[in-house]
Order: structure tokens, then sequence, then C-alpha cells
């Protein structure tokens, strides 16, 4: 839906008043390199993607807070005086769990009508709720003149999405949805928050990103597993080296740690977080020089070692990698995102985008019986207000 559109459903839901209707938008994100890393204190390399969540704003002069979108039918309304209540699984957890941490700082709003709408492939792993919780967060931050800056607001989201969700993701998705530019990738040290926009200079090759579209069936108790262990391995290491995350380790390091780490699965999660830091370094170091093939090799191993050692790709997702290595003119591919279904990405030459789709799509749909969806991807802005 174009900017008149969205103005004519607002108008639909909401009528017609005296005030100020104001637009926002923040991406979702694609992660190039980097997984499963945030929460252990480590690398990773997204960018934001120019489909994400829209966001019209209007006071209106109550204590009641509207939320609709164009996505789903379900509505909601809260009061301001009271608590906000969690309501099941419902997408209204996103924007409260957000105003309920501007409420935890004393920064309190007043009554508003909401009409968001996404573009973003729902529940595909390219973090259309982190885009929801960043949307909502920058809009009452302008709309009610509370000066935070981006990154506090990307804390707040993700705090959001901890404390209200229930889900314990790391900083990443908030992260690339608040601050992602546009034809840039965006390094990031979840330790110290240090970061950098690298240029993303892909001449004649294309990022796509391929959509599974499997269900992602409890996928957030998984996840939550995997940082248990990846708690539990760090435990272990502390028995002889006080670390406070994975990421304190380099690979020697930790070759010669690992044998305190006795079960088995949690060594191999370890192996994949040191792994993958020294994998995302080297693919930042490659970029940099230019060589696009070693950072399609670094891709590929990723991959790899989220199959192997991580356990979060699964038939689908392996299917789309594989056939998508065996076309000519693919630099790399992986799963992004938490994995279990979800999406993969692929850097792909320009000349071979067509039969990349065509011929990856034909295979997938014959080994899964499922049919993927393909986008070539635009790396756009961070959240932004569009008026
Ligand atoms: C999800 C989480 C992120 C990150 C990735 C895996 O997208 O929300 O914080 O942990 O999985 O890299």
């Amino acid at each position: 839906m174009n900017k008149e559109q969205l103005k004519v459903s607002f108008a639909g839901l909401y009528g017609e008043t005296e005030d100020q209707i104001d637009l926002f938008f923040s991406p979702g994100r694609v992660n190039l390199i980097g997984e499963h890393t945030d929460y252990n204190g480590g690398y990773v390399f997204p960018c934001a993607l120019s489909f994400g969540t829209y966001l019209l704003v209007r006071k209106n002069q109550s204590r009641k807070v509207h939320l609709a979108t164009t996505n789903f039918d379900h509505r909601g309304e809260v009061n301001l005086d009271e608590p906000f209540e969690k309501e099941g699984k419902s997408w209204i957890n996103y924007p409260l769990g957000v105003l309920n941490e501007f409420r935890k700082m004393a920064l309190e709003i007043e009554g508003v009508d909401l009409l968001y709408s996404g573009d973003i492939p729902h529940g595909a792993g390219l973090s259309s709720s982190a885009s929801i919780e960043m949307v909502t967060a920058f809009a009452m931050n302008l709309v009610f003149g509370f000066g935070l800056d981006r990154m506090e607001l990307v804390k707040l989201s993700q705090r959001a999405e901890n404390q209200f969700v229930g889900v314990n993701c790391g900083i990443m998705d908030q992260f690339a949805s608040g601050m992602g530019a546009a034809d840039h990738a965006l390094f990031l040290n979840c330790d110290t928050l240090d970061f950098e926009r690298v240029p993303l200079k892909l001449e004649a090759m294309k990022i796509i990103i391929a959509n599974t579209n499997k269900r992602r069936g409890l996928a957030d108790s998984k996840y939550n597993v995997r940082r248990a262990q990846c708690e539990s391995a760090v435990e272990a290491i502390r028995k002889e080296k006080n670390i406070r995350h994975l990421s304190d380790l380099n690979l020697a390091e930790f070759q010669n740690l690992s044998h305190l780490i006795k079960d088995e699965e949690q060594k191999k999660r370890a192996r994949h977080v040191i792994t993958e830091n020294h994998r995302t370094l080297s693919a930042i170091r490659s970029l940099h020089d230019g060589d696009i093939d070693s950072f399609g090799k670094l891709m590929n191993e990723s991959h790899d070692s989220l199959r192997d050692d991580y356990e979060v790709t699964g038939t689908e997702l392996d299917t789309l990698v594989d056939e998508a290595r065996k076309i000519n003119g693919t630099i790399g591919s992986r799963m992004t995102g938490a994995g279990f279904g979800g999406c993969t990405v692929s850097i792909v030459r320009e000349d071979a985008v067509e039969s990349f789709i065509r011929d990856v799509g034909k295979a997938y749909a014959e080994k899964t019986g499922l049919t993927a969806d393909f986008y070539v991807a635009e790396i756009g802005d961070g959240s932004k207000q569009i008026n």
C-alpha cells in the first residue's frame, strides 16, 4: 500500500479529525554472516531491507491507545490508566511491550490511534517482529518528544521482546532495523555495541533471499535451548578461565579449553559460536579487499556449521542451500536468522539470477513439496519518518 492508500485506510478505521497523521517506517533485516553469535557477545553482519513495517500515528485526545493493522483482522485497545496486559500470541504484544518499556522509564505517552502495515513476509525469519517494535519505539519517541537516541530505542525494543513478548533474542534484529543504511551492511560487535557501516560493493551481483515457507514450529523454545546450552558451556570453561561469554575465546583458546565441556552437544554449540566469529571477521576483511569469492566461501562454511554443529537448519533450508550451490553463478549461500525454517540468503551473479530462481525453485518443490518465494533484496535505510 502506498502512503495515500494507507491514509485512506486510517481514515476509514478511525474517522477524519483535525489532528495530524504522521507516517513512520522500520525495515526487516537479512543477516549476511554471524549467526547465533549476538547473544554470545560476538560479531554479526546484517543489513536492513527495503521492506518492513509502516506505522501511521495520530493523537486522539483520550486516554486510549487503539491498535490495528492492514495485515490481520485482530485489533486492540488499551487504557493508559491501567497496566498493559499481554494478549496470548497476538501481534499486539510487540507494540505493547514497547509502550511498557517507555512506561518503565517514566516516559508516558498520550492517547493515540495506530495503524500498522507490513510488506515483509510474516514469520519468515526476516525480523517482522523487530520491525514492529522499532517502528513503535521510533514513532513514539518523536511524537512525544522523549529525546532518546537510536541506540537507546534499539535496546528498549530488545527488552520489549525479551521481557514482554518472552522471546530471549539477542540485539541483532532491532539493531539492524533501527540503524541500517541503504547499500551498507552493519558490522556490529554485540559485546561493546561498537559498529561500522560497511559499503556493500556487489558489482554485477545480487543478494537473493529465498523463503522455505516452512512453518517455524517451536522455534522460540528451540532457540532458548540453544542459548541455555551456550551458557552451560561458558560455565564449564569458567573452571579454568574467567570468561563472560563464549566470544571471549579465540579459536586457539577454545581448542585448549574445550575438553572442559563434557557434554558433546554443548561443545558443538560452542564450537559453532567461536568458529562463526572467526568467519565473520574474515568475511569482513574479504569484503574490504573486494574478494567476494572468499566472502561467499565463508557464507557456505557458516551454513555448514549451523547445520552440523548448531543444528538449526533442517531439510528445507539445507535443500535450498544445496540447490543454490549447484547454480553456476552462486557465490555463496546460507540460512539467515534463527533457522528452523525461514529463509536463506545467497549472493548470485546478476546474469545467473533468472536461472537461480527457476532451477532452485523447481528442485526445491520436487524435493520438499513446498513452494519457495524468492526476493532480490534491496538494502535500505533504518527507522525513519516519511512525510
Ligand atoms: C534471531 C534473533 C537474533 C539472533 C538470530 C540468530 O533472529 O532474534 O537476535 O540471535 O536469531 O543469529
